[in-house]
């Protein structure tokens, strides 16, 4: 089971959007694809109309009992979403509390990680969704994953935001004593701007092993996709958009490479 975890201590860089649009490339692929909402926001439980307010347990439970919720309880808080090619394990308001309630608690950046462990044969991939926060909720992810997805705006700030974030994951990184892969993914690229063509060189100097040849560009389908809550793929799946992850994914070798028109024989 591979874990990744998507993260950026800045808001509103595609977080969410790139963990629905890589879910549901994933599962049309016909992989066992879980999304774990670890935002007390609920972007991505409410993306599929999973009203938070209204479920009963959701990703909080991994940190209420000092027990551990074990595999058919974990199973039993999962739902089905987009026609059930996808599982969610939805956030719930009370998420929010984690910080300032378990913040002391031993093992609380592990809890997650630990649960994951009873479910490894249910899934081929967990993508793992988090607030941008550097807290509890960022460490159980990172924890968690063996691979970090960092979704970067090609702006300056932005920039120079994932700079001081790398060297807070280095400290974190150490801290785990194993090793965690990065993936910086420039996102909302717009096409003939000079700042963003600036932004992107800037990039790719500060971060040259870590940018892929993936740039994902600026589009609209991305928000209309959400507005009715589907997945890029299923709303627009030749979108300039669901391109880039799709080159994206098949760079990381998750996504088999393009065969061009399939032809069956007659
Ligand atoms: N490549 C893109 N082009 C255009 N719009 C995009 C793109 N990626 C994401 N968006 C839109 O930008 C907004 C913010 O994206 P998203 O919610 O994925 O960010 P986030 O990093 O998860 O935010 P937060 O930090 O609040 O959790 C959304 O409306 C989304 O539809
Ligand atoms: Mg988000």
């Amino acid at each position: 089971m591979d874990i990744w975890a998507v993260a950026n201590q800045k808001g509103g860089v595609g977080k969410t959007t790139t963990v629905v649009t890589c879910a549901g490339l994933l599962a049309e692929a016909g992989k066992r694809v879980l999304m774990v909402d670890l935002d007390p926001q609920g972007s991505l439980t409410a993306y599929f109309r999973l009203e938070s307010a209204r479920l009963r347990k959701g990703t909080y439970e991994l940190f209420r009992e000092p027990a551990l919720p074990g595999r058919t309880e974990l199973l039993s808080m999962f739902h089905p979403v987009s026609s059930g090619e996808i599982t969610l394990f939805p956030a719930l308001p009370a998420l929010a509390t984690v910080e300032r309630r378990f913040r002391s608690d031993e093992g609380v950046g592990l809890r997650l990680a630990r649960a994951l462990v009873a479910i490894e044969h249910d899934f081929d991939h967990v993508i793992i969704d988090t607030p941008p926060v550097l807290g509890v909720l960022m460490i159980n992810a990172l924890a968690a994953a063996g691979m970090l997805l960092l979704p970067v705006q090609t702006d300056y700030l932005a920039i120079k935001g994932l700079e001081r974030m790398a060297q807070t994951l280095q400290m974190v990184v150490r801290a785990r004593g194993r090793e965690l892969r990065y993936s910086v993914i420039p996102t909302m690229y717009e096409q003939g701007s000079e700042s963003s063509a600036q932004g992107l060189r800037t990039l790719m100097r500060s971060f040259a092993d870590q940018v892929g040849g993936t740039v994902v560009p600026l589009d609209a389908s991305f928000r209309d996709a959400s507005a009715r809550g589907l997945t890029p793929s299923r709303f627009a799946p030749r979108s300039k958009g669901v391109r880039a992850y799709r080159a994206l994914l098949r760079g990381m070798g998750v996504l088999e490479p393009d065969t061009g028109r399939r032809f069956t024989a007659a």
